[in-house]
């Protein structure tokens, strides 16, 4: 089939690139010209396991091709992925104008009934807005589709190639015949494809994510009651977790959920509550508790060095807003980093992949490390804010001998609690006890 992907971004480059392994025709087309030049030499813009060697294969194969042409990407295409931005406006709810305006651009120039495909995350009601464009700038026939991306960042590719299931929303028959053949070879494992109105699958892509927030600040919540009453996170997590109805995936308490959905979607769905004269309480709720939980570190550091940070020297390892990624869209990282300068401390950090973005954004605020154990140089204690494998099992010998004491503040709880017992380290994580 034909296909074209408007916006190489991170999801539009992911969707594109998996379309064409499948032997599909993808044309991918930006604005910025500079990465679409550098996608054609065949280099890629983004960090993503596994992208790689499909994004040089299907070039190599010419299954795959950029412009900045948008009339040549939708001059063949059947179908038209929109993969733009949709950043959070001022108020909260989500901006459209990327969405809207290349909707425009594409009705001028079809002549041909084509199939136009929302894989951003966009509120309910997008797809009548789209409609609405449509109708306003041609008569010729065409579908709109709500298709949202489930795609977690790290494991997109595999997410695409073996999906949980796959969303398509549509009222029109020719459409969803289309998007079902499009698909058929990436469900062969047997889930589902569900098809649904165009609003059902808007809201279905908030509806996952924000249940999936809400789940982890509820965990979190747990977490510091732990602490309190003396009980232990890991366990909790292990009984609860073990119940069917409750699943063992996304219980793990830590220093808040970030990235670029998770803090976006949740907010766009409160408002888009709000707007509809209905006050989403638990969605307040998981907010404040994620805006309480991003500082509950920076609270323990404070309150161990009796509120004064000045002129101490802090490690940090870990930036991305999760590991296997370089994004550090809302990672809590870098909100730690502030309130710890803030605070008069001074900060060497080290993470595998997210270090060239994190300069970009801090510059030298912070001082960067070429690995793990010369960012403990020194250091009076060791931050770890992301669970990066290469984190999990470090050299404990190697950064006794590099720290200036044995003090660890662990976002991630990473460690086992007799292990640092049995070294010798303070060591303080997110509801456990800790360990002095
Ligand atoms: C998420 C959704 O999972 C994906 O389906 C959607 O399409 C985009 O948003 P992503 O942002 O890549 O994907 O990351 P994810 O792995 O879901 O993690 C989101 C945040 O939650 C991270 O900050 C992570 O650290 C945090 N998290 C996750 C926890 O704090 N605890 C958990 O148990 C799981």
């Amino acid at each position: 089939m034909k296909i074209a992907v408007v916006g190489t971004g991170y999801v539009g480059l992911v969707t594109g690139t998996c379309l064409a392994e499948t032997g599909n025709q993808v044309i991918c087309v930006d604005v910025n010209q500079s990465k679409v030049k550098m996608m054609q030499e065949g280099m890629l813009p983004i960090y993503e396991p596994g992208l790689e060697s499909l994004f040089t294969r299907n070039l190599k194969q010419g299954r795959l091709h950029f412009t900045t042409d948008l009339a040549e990407a939708v001059a063949e295409a059947k179908i038209i992925f929109l993969a733009l931005p949709t950043p959070p406006g001022g108020d909260g709810a989500a901006d459209l104008s990327y969405v809207l305006g290349a909707s425009k651009d594409i009705a001028k120039l079809i002549t041909e009934y084509k199939v136009i495909v929302t894989k951003s995350t966009v509120p309910v009601g997008t797809a009548d807005k789209i409609t609405d464009v449509f109708n306003a700038h041609t008569n010729v026939d065409y579908a709109v589709v709500s298709n949202p991306e489930f795609l977690r960042e790290g494991v997109a590719v595999e997410d695409f190639m073996k999906p949980d299931r796959i969303v398509i929303g549509t009222l029109d028959e020719r459409a969803r015949k289309l998007m079902g053949e499009l698909y058929a070879p990436y469900v062969r494992q047997g889930n589902p494809i569900i098809y649904m109105d165009p609003r059902s699958s808007e809201l279905t892509k908030y509806a996952a994510n924000s249940f999936l927030a809400t789940k982890i600040s509820f965990m979190n919540e747990i977490a510091n009651l732990c602490e309190l009453v003396g009980a232990d996170v890991d366990m909790v997590r292990g009984g609860i977790g073990a119940d069917d109805r409750i699943g063992r995936r996304f219980l793990f308490s830590g220093i808040g959920y970030g990235g670029s959905c998770f803090p976006k979607d949740v907010q766009a769905l409160a408002k888009s509550a709000k707007d509809n004269q209905y006050d989403f309480k638990i969605l307040n709720a998981v907010m404040d508790v994620n805006d309480i939980q991003r500082k509950i570190l920076v609270d323990k550091i404070k309150a161990y060095y009796n509120n004064n940070l000045k002129g101490k020297k802090l490690a940090i390892w870990g930036l991305s807003f999760k590991p296997e990624t370089d994004d550090i869209r809302e990672a809590p990282a870098l909100y730690i980093i502030e309130d710890l300068l803030k605070e008069g401390a001074t900060i060497t950090a080290f993470d595998p992949e997210a270090m060239t973005n994190v300069k970009g954004a801090l510059g030298d605020k912070i001082e960067y490390a070429a690995d793990q154990y010369q960012a403990a140089k020194d250091a009076d204690a060791l931050l770890i804010l992301t669970e990066w494998s290469v984190f999990r099992t470090p050299d404990f010998d190697q950064l006794e001998s590099s720290l200036k004491t044995k003090v660890i503040f662990d976002g991630r709880n990473l460690y086992d609690i007799q292990k640092m017992i049995d070294c010798g380290y303070y060591y303080n994580s997110i509801g456990r006890r800790v360990v002095s």
